[in-house]
């Protein structure tokens, strides 16, 4: 396993399982038992998954002791208001039934979310909450955070080789916060895995075309989180670390950018309103 280091001493693993989607009780029991047994040690969940009580109860099954994984997890825009997030700071806390969160992440930017960073700071220093974080904040609402005093450890995108995003990559590299991709395999809304060159590159080195596209991130310094509820996946999204991509292989995969998303914008106002409103 490979890691990366946060800036505020603390390091994670370079891949990390997404829940999103895994709400059924054996979906969340047989995935969670199989990525632990194949390595996975960081575990990425949110209030708006409602699977936290399921993904603690089965993180407790599997007798991984708690300092030995890592839990990131993540306050919805419609709780920005210093109440609504204490409340659902306590709620994840107590469904989750782990003793602290790892990583505490806003789940994107919002009006209000300078009140639910300094809850966040609460919690840390009441040792609930270890570190904090963004998911889906572009370089200028990086700005306005970064202005409160505080970098986030880490900013949570949608990245994939069809959205490759270089210039907020370069921005969080040059400002020492990690990037972490979501939706590493693009949800598996494209064609990603059918492109011939991710199957070209992955035979040279006997891999498939999700652990190329899995592995690209990584090469770059990304930490990827990557879901599956799949056994033979589970252990192939993991089985990463035995091969290097050379510099040719990272420019032919750059080549792959289209600069599509398939998801929300982080800058589009409209939505971000939306989901302030709840
Ligand atoms: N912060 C945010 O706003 C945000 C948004 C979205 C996601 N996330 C987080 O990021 C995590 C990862 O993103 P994601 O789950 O949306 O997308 P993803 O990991 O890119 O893709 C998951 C999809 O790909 C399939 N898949 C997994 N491994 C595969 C493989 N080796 N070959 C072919 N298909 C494969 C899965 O199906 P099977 O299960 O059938 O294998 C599933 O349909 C989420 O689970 C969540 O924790 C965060």
């Amino acid at each position: 396993m490979k890691y990366f280091k946060l800036n505020n001493g603390k390091r994670v693993p370079a891949i990390g399982f997404g829940t999103y989607k895994i709400t059924a009780e054996a979906d969340m029991e047989r995935s969670i038992g199989f990525a632990v047994e194949n390595g996975y040690r960081y575990f990425d969940t949110a209030k708006y998954y409602e699977n936290e009580k399921l993904l603690g109860k089965y993180l407790k099954q599997t007798g991984l002791k708690r300092e030995d994984y890592q839990l990131a997890t993540k306050v919805w825009p419609s709780s920005f208001d210093t109440d609504d997030a204490k409340r659902s700071l306590d709620e994840s806390l107590s469904d989750l039934d782990i003793g602290y969160i790892d990583v505490i992440l806003l789940h994107w930017y919002g009006k209000d979310f300078e009140k639910t960073w300094e809850v966040f700071r609460d919690y840390r220093d009441q040792g609930l909450v270890k570190s904090l974080g963004v998911c889906n904040f572009t370089i200028d609402q990086m700005a306005e955070l970064v202005k409160l005093g505080e970098k986030p450890v880490l900013d949570q995108l949608e990245s994939h080789l069809y959205l490759q995003d270089k210039k907020t990559v370069e921005f969080l590299k040059e400002n020492g916060i990690l990037h972490q991709a979501w939706g590493p395999l693009s949800q598996g809304k494209s064609n990603l895995l059918d492109e011939k060159i991710l199957k070209e590159i992955g035979d040279k080195y006997g891999k498939s075309p999700a652990q190329i596209a899995l592995k690209w991130n990584i090469e770059r310094s990304t930490m990827v989180l990557v879901k599956s509820s799949n056994p033979v996946r589970i252990k192939e999204n993991i089985s990463l670390f035995d091969f290097d991509l050379s510099e040719a292989d990272m420019d032919a995969l750059a080549s792959l950018d289209k600069n599509t998303r398939f998801s929300n914008d982080p800058a589009n106002q409209e939505w971000l309103d939306k989901i302030r409103r709840g």
